[in-house]
């Protein structure tokens, strides 16, 4: 009986993802997340010693990340200042360009010759900017 129910759920979540467009705007950000955060994953994973740290790929990643940094924002009409949330547009896009700003002054302090100890709080402020505009505004 378990089973089945699982089964059941299953074929229901499969069902509902075959549904979604992937022109609309859900799906979109969704992939501009998805790609930020395996970029930023591979940032985190040289600073955390879980990879080795090359200062050319890390600056190809913090360029990468920079570019998406301002990418799915447009893709969230219910923030627009006529959207049905926007009472807290001001403060959405402004989270939005607390990650902007932090991900351009990362990207500006990466190249040949610059160390991990020169990129880490930059990147701190990085990781910090995603996780103060998810628990504002990310649905659980
Ligand atoms: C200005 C707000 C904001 C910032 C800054 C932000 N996010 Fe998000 N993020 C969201 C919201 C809102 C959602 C939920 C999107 C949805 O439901 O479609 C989300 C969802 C996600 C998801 C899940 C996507 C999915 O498949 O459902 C990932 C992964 C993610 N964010 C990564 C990041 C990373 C990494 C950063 C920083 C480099 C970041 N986000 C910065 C607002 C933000």
């Amino acid at each position: 009986m378990t089973r089945f129910a699982l089964a059941l759920i299953a074929a229901a979540l499969l069902a509902g993802c075959s549904k979604t467009d992937p022109d609309s705007p859900g799906a979109q950000r969704q992939a501009i997340f998805k790609d930020m955060l395996r970029t930023s994953e591979a940032l985190g994973g040289m600073i955390r010693g879980r990879s080795s740290y090359d200062a050319a790929s890390f600056q190809a990643g913090a360029l990468k990340l920079k570019a998406l940094a301002s990418a799915p924002w447009s893709h969230f009409p219910e923030f627009d200042a006529s959207g049905p949330s926007s009472a807290g547009a001001a403060d959405f896009h402004a989270a939005a360009q607390k990650l902007e700003s932090a991900a351009t002054q990362l990207a500006a302090q990466t190249g040949t010759g610059v160390t991990m100890a020169d990129v880490r709080p930059h990147f701190a402020a990085v990781e910090e900017s995603c996780t103060a505009c998810h628990k504002q505004f990310r649905p659980e």
